[in-house]
């Protein structure tokens, strides 16, 4: 440990002193201690110095008569030292500024003696940079020591006077801070003060959320990161969509508290998209709700470019009534229904669209595509982080199986609203949901989830998906938290028209590297820095780089 003091030798300084200090990324502490004279005692000291200076020109002059030269020529030093005395007496004087004794210390600790050298040469690099320099404390290691802890003493005699201009670029409160009690989460380093960034989403007025960056930029790597805060730090809920199959290995390591759902023609995996609970909706009757969901459904399914007749949603409304009737009798998970259930029903209606309908549904029921007609055999209740693998749901699938999640999810959600439980909503590539019926859903989920205890964010790099309608543009007002991540020349523009960030603001997020951005977190913006270690085993799950997945498996 050594603790040198700063020398002040520059009459003005700039605040990127400090900050240039505090990025070195060794173990150092800057302790100020800051006194403030008396307003008359100043201007006292100061006249007293000029008159000194005045003496000392006047030696010189009288030296140079003596010698024979110009009696202008006098030191260059006593020139400057003239010259300054004069502007800070004004300053004093008649620009409000007072005056501080000021003490700088930096403290360098390492643990080998030579890191400790070279922790101390790039110090003393920066210090020199803006016209200072760092002198050792030599024989005074100790009180240099007891001055830098925090206990408001100061044994170092070496002060220096610095006007109120001039001391206040060492306050470095200037920065904006994020800091929560509570159930906060990290959220990386503030990229100005190196301070923790500390949040908990659940005091925003609207928790929903957002990450956008370019592919690579760390979305899915911070969004993961997020996911294990909560998984450690709350009791809530999570629900991971994951079209890239990519968060297995992290919903692994929570053990039995994880599971992992594949969604695809040929998974063992069933949801039944029948699934409904009782308080699945926020009026009396649940089944309202789940049959605008078997409409939405049932839309994707026959649709066509006019969507369904109002014949036909008749009919669908009708029998998914009929269908639930048993079950809401006697609600045990032997009397759930199944799309076949739905299936017999439409058969034995007597209008001829009911067959048509029924005819449509069938591959789904007997067909190749019937993995959506069996009874649920995951007991999602049982775990509290749930993962849907959707990579191979396949074309013919892919926008069913979106939407059954969707609604599984909303089946979760509601039942945890009973229970007083929190859900976390992950949907990484936020970009697939935002289309035909699941965007319609994604806007339902985004308005209606805050009140029923949810928290969604949407991850995505097509920042102007989210901006392709109206309606999907409620989506990025309604979100309260975004984690903005590098962005794309074009999407730069538009992210700072739509949320009125100045050019300097969205230099963070220009060529920013994995894992560096802005934070936007309520009316706070804050620019953020994250540099996982890589040498975890959290960093392996964390991870998609393909080369260091890899490494993790062999
Ligand atoms: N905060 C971070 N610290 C360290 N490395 C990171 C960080 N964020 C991202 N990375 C690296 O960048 C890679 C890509 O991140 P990822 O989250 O998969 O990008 P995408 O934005 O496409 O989802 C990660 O695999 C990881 O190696
Ligand atoms: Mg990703």
């Amino acid at each position: 440990m050594l603790s040198p003091f700063l020398q002040i030798l520059a009459p003005e300084l700039t605040d990127r002193l400090l900050a240039d200090l505090l990025d070195l990324n060794d173990a150092v502490t800057v302790n100020l201690h800051i006194q403030s004279i008396d307003q008359a005692q100043a201007i006292r000291n100061i006249k007293r110095k000029m008159s000194d200076l005045q003496k000392m020109t006047i030696e010189e002059q009288k030296k140079a008569v003596r010698s024979g030269y110009d009696m202008d020529i006098i030191p260059t030093d006593l020139a400057t030292y003239g010259e300054e005395a004069k502007n800070l007496l004004q300053d004093l004087q008649s620009r409000n500024e007072r005056m501080f004794l000021v003490t700088v210390l930096v403290e360098n600790i390492a643990a080998k003696r030579q890191k400790l050298f070279n922790d101390i040469f790039a110090a003393s690099g920066v210090a020199q940079k803006y016209n200072c320099a760092l002198k050792r404390l030599d024989y005074q290691q100790e009180q240099g020591l007891m001055s830098s802890l925090a206990l408001g003493t100061n044994q170092i005699e070496i002060e220096r006077g610095l006007t109120t201009s001039s001391t206040a670029i060492f306050v470095p409160f200037t920065t904006c801070e994020l800091f929560q009690e509570g159930e906060a989460l990290y959220y990386g380093l503030n990229a100005l003060s190196n301070n923790l960034i500390m949040a908990n989403r659940k005091t925003l007025k609207n928790p929903n959320g957002l990450f956008l960056g370019t592919p690579g930029s760390g979305k899915s790597f911070s969004a993961k990161r997020e996911i294990v805060n909560v998984f450690l730090l709350t009791e809530d809920d999570i629900i991971i969509a994951d079209p890239e199959n990519e968060y297995g290995p992290l919903v692994q390591q929570f053990g039995s508290q994880g599971q992992v759902i594949d969604i695809s023609p040929t998974s063992t995996n069933y949801i039944n998209p029948m699934d409904i609970n009782l308080d699945y909706s926020d009026d009396e009757n649940p089944i309202t709700l789940k049959s605008d969901f078997i409409l939405s459904l049932c839309d994707l399914i026959i649709g066509g470019k006019e969507g369904l007749s109002p014949i036909e949603r008749t009919i669908i409304d009708r029998c998914t009534r009929l269908v639930y009737r048993e079950y809401l009798q006697d609600p045990c998970p032997e009397n759930m229904p199944i799309l076949g259930d739905l299936y017999e029903l439409l058969l034995k209606q007597s209008e001829p669209e009911a067959q048509n309908i029924a005819t449509a549904l069938e591959i789904y029921v007997n067909g190749s595509l019937n993995v959506f007609n069996h009874r649920s055999n995951i007991q999602m209740d049982q775990h509290r982080v749930l993962c849907f693998q959707l990579k191979s749901l396949g074309k013919a699938l892919k926008e069913i199986g979106l939407l059954i999640m969707q609604d599984a999810v909303w089946n979760r959600v509601t039942a945890n609203r009973s229970k007083h439980k929190t859900t976390w909503f992950y949907i990484d590539e936020f970009h697939l949901l935002l289309k035909g019926q699941t965007g319609s859903f994604s806007v339902e989920i985004w308005k209606r989830f805050r009140k029923w205890g949810g928290i969604p964010s949407g991850l995505t790099q097509n920042v102007k998906d989210l901006l392709a309608s109206r309606e999907i543009e409620n989506i990025f007002e309604n979100s309260d938290f975004i984690y903005m991540l590098n962005q794309a020349q074009g999407d730069r523009q538009i992210l700072a028209k739509q949320l009125g960030i100045s050019p300097h603001q969205l230099s963070y997020v220009t060529h920013s590297g994995p894992g560096e951005g802005l934070l936007f977190f309520g009316n706070v913006i804050i620019p953020f820095v994250d540099h996982f270690p890589k040498d975890t085993l959290l960093y392996s799950v964390l991870t998609t780089r393909p080369d260091e997945v890899a490494g993790t498996k062999a």
